[in-house]
């Protein structure tokens, strides 16, 4: 018995769902993990009836005489393609503190952050599944957001579009070759997968001890992508400017001793910690964003604002 594919204007599983708000599908914490499931809303698919697949009418014309012929092919279901992305996103072993991590709930509190928001938002929906596509690369101060936009970007490729996709964080990445080595591993085992994966994302990058091994590391996974066209996403603390800005001196002429610590802390280029070559690369490689210094950290104000909404022990409730 032919079965058509319900497709525009049928009730999708999951409609009214509490759990899963309707995207039929659950992303949460487990352990350090961010793991994906099906819903149990849609667990029991309505459109192929638990087989997996439909079949679906088309038209093709194969001889001008004979004229447009119908004909029914097999696809798979909208089911089998969610559980297949469930699998997919559950190899990217994201981080399980960004399980919640999504564009809507991301906030801007400065036009850099907007930018940097719009930049990964317009990356995830003019993505094209297999072509080479330009990158980003997200600079800026701790809790600005930086690793929740390269998840929620990952998120979309994954789950809207069944992209496969990495996420390293690079110093994770070092120790784990680093334990490979005594396993007998070569680093290449780990790179490998790392290289060919059709998105990765690398955060934290300029992390580190900067050590030879290091810096050949990544040298060699970041060449491998280059050379092969691929799709690379980064976040780092360290600026993407390609020079030193030079502090003016105080009106007495002198760096006091709070200018020099500035120096040193300004010292931080992304470009002295990667390296010229992989510092070239990455001009190529990605569209650059730079959030200012004043950017404020998202762990600390939440913390702030927590404890300002606590009420004095005591007189909870007490108030009215
Ligand atoms: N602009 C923002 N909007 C929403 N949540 C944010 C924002 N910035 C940070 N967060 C949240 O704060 C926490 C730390 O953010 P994270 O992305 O790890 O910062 P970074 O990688 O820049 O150090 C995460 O839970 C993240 O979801
Ligand atoms: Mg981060
Ligand atoms: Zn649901
Ligand atoms: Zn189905």
């Amino acid at each position: 018995m032919a079965m058509r594919e319900t497709g525009v204007g049928a009730k999708a599983t999951g409609d009214g769902c509490r759990v899963c708000a309707g995207r039929t599908y659950v992303i949460e914490r487990q352990g350090d993990q961010a793991q994906a499931r099906v819903c149990v809303c849609s667990e029991n698919c309505s459109i192929c009836g638990g087989r997996g697949h439909v079949l679906v009418e088309r038209e093709g014309v194969y001889s001008k005489k004979v004229g447009p012929k119908q004909y029914e092919v097999m696809e798979p279901c909208t089911c089998t393609r969610r559980r297949r992305r469930v699998a997919i996103f559950n190899d990217v072993r994201m981080p399980g503190v960004m399980a919640h991590a999504s564009f809507d709930n991301y906030r801007a509190f400065n036009e850099a952050q907007d930018r940097g928001r719009g930049v990964a938002m317009h990356f995830g929906h003019q993505y094209v599944k297999g072509a080479t596509s330009k990158g980003f690369i997200l600079s800026g101060p701790v809790g600005t957001g930086k690793t929740h936009l390269l998840a929620a970007t990952l998120g979309h490729l994954v789950i809207e579009m069944g992209v496969r996709a990495r996420y390293v964080e690079i110093s994770l990445l070092y120790a784990t070759i680093r334990r490979g080595f005594q396993d007998g591993k070569s680093g290449g085992e780990i790179i490998g997968p790392l290289s060919e994966v059709e998105v990765l994302a690398i955060d934290e990058l300029g992390k580190g001890r900067g050590s030879p091994f290091e810096m050949e590391t990544l040298d060699e996974l970041i060449a491998r992508r280059y050379n092969a066209g691929r799709t690379t996403l980064f976040a780092t603390n360290y600026s993407l400017e390609p020079e030193k800005k030079q502090r003016p001196l105080s009106p007495t002429g002198y760096r006091t001793t709070e200018d020099a610590k500035a120096v040193v802390k300004e010292a931080e280029l992304l470009r002295e910690r990667v390296g010229e070559r992989i510092y070239s690369r990455l001009c190529e490689m990605c569209t650059f964003v730079e959030l200012p210094k004043d950017t404020p950290d998202r762990r600390r104000t939440r913390q702030e604002m927590d404890t300002l909404h606590q009420p004095p022990t005591g007189i909870r409730g007490a108030a009215r």
